[in-house]
């Protein structure tokens, strides 16, 4: 791997929540997160819903929602990437593809929000190449977001994420009700970007559709990763680490579609020991009464949990 572009060291994200009005809880959604994403490379992000993937996205953008707290390290390109520095770089080195379409400014024409103001005919000429290569014709700049499908917008904030060539791309779930061959288009998009040495974190809770362009996985659970490894490794569940990631192995519709058995725990309601334990078959004693489950490598990748080698079926 070349140098790192984005660092995540040791985050953590908290929401502060009112009880009854005035008693106030914190509620932990991601713990002790640790990620790389290197030029050239695409990382994804694999895991169920809720379990802090897009806290993630908006953590290193540094646009998370005001009653949340952040803890930790974010280096973009070796420096801290502060909030002010975040904002300065968005769109313009640094650039999100937002979960939902929403994110599109209602009163502003497509046109606009790609170009962010500029009318010089080399800018324009850049919209009107980028809204092509997205399958949308030079009539789009033209249109309010309103007047635009679902599976259009998705393509505007695809194409306005990458206008100005940005160095990391944090796409967060870009292709939901996408056809098959359109979302296949955009990965391969993604990938020709990365071979142009961007790097980019791909959000997904889909882990076949990670695997067609990640080089590594970082899986997710309860706002803790438990398991890093290459994407070769998911050619065999035997190369995996972490129970979860073996029970997602086999929910592939490729190997079987075997459903996992129960959910994974609500963000504050795991105390202590590891939060996967009520689903784990492997699980030991020590699994509920170790303070932390610490990350270990185990064969070229990461994993945490206690006893990565046992072998069960969830
Ligand atoms: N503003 C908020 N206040 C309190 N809790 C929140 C807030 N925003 C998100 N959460 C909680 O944080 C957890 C992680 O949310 P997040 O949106 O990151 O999940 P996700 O992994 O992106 O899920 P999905 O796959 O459905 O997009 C969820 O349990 C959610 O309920
Ligand atoms: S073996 Fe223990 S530590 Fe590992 S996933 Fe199962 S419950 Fe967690
Ligand atoms: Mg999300």
């Amino acid at each position: 791997m070349e140098k790192s572009i984005l660092e995540v060291r040791h985050v953590s994200i908290w929401f502060t929540q009112y009880e009854r009005g005035t008693k106030r809880r914190s509620l932990p959604v991601i713990r002790d997160l640790n990620l790389t994403v290197g030029a050239g490379e695409v990382v994804a992000v694999v895991g169920a819903s809720g379990s802090g993937k897009s806290l993630l996205a908006h953590g290193i953008l540094g646009i998370l929602p005001y009653n949340s707290h952040m803890e930790g390290e974010i280096l973009y390109g070796g420096e801290p990437l502060t909030k002010e520095r975040a904002e300065k770089l968005r769109g313009n080195g640094l650039a999100l593809i937002p979960q939902g379409v929403t994110y599109l400014d209602p009163l502003m024409k497509v046109g606009s929000q790609l170009t962010r103001g500029r009318k010089d005919q080399e800018t324009k000429e850049r919209c009107r190449q980028v809204l092509e290569r997205y399958g949308l014709g030079p009539e789009t700049a033209d249109l309010y977001p309103f007047e635009l499908s679902g599976g259009m917008a998705r393509r505007v904030l695809i194409a306005s994420a990458v206008m100005d060539e940005p160095k990391l791309i944090i796409a967060d779930e870009p292709t939901p009700g996408l056809d098959a061959r359109a979302a296949g288009r955009i990965l391969g998009h993604f990938r020709e970007m990365t071979e142009g040495g961007a790097g980019m974190l791909f959000i997904t809770h889909d882990l076949e559709l990670a695997l067609t362009i990640a080089d590594r996985v970082v899986v997710f659970y309860a706002g803790e990763t438990i398991e890093e490894a290459a994407a070769e490794d998911f050619q065999e569940e035997g190369r995996l680490r972490h129970p979860f990631t073996r029970a997602l192995f086999r929910a592939m519709p490729s190997h079987g579609f075997a459903p996992i058995r129960g959910s994974q725990p609500y963000p504050g309601t795991v105390s202590a020991g590891c939060p996967f334990a009520g689903q784990c078959k492997a699980c030991q004693k020590e699994c509920g009464e170790a303070d932390h489950i610490p990350v270990r490598q185990v064969r070229g990748g990461l994993v945490r949990c206690l006893y990565p080698e046992k072998e069960e079926t969830v």
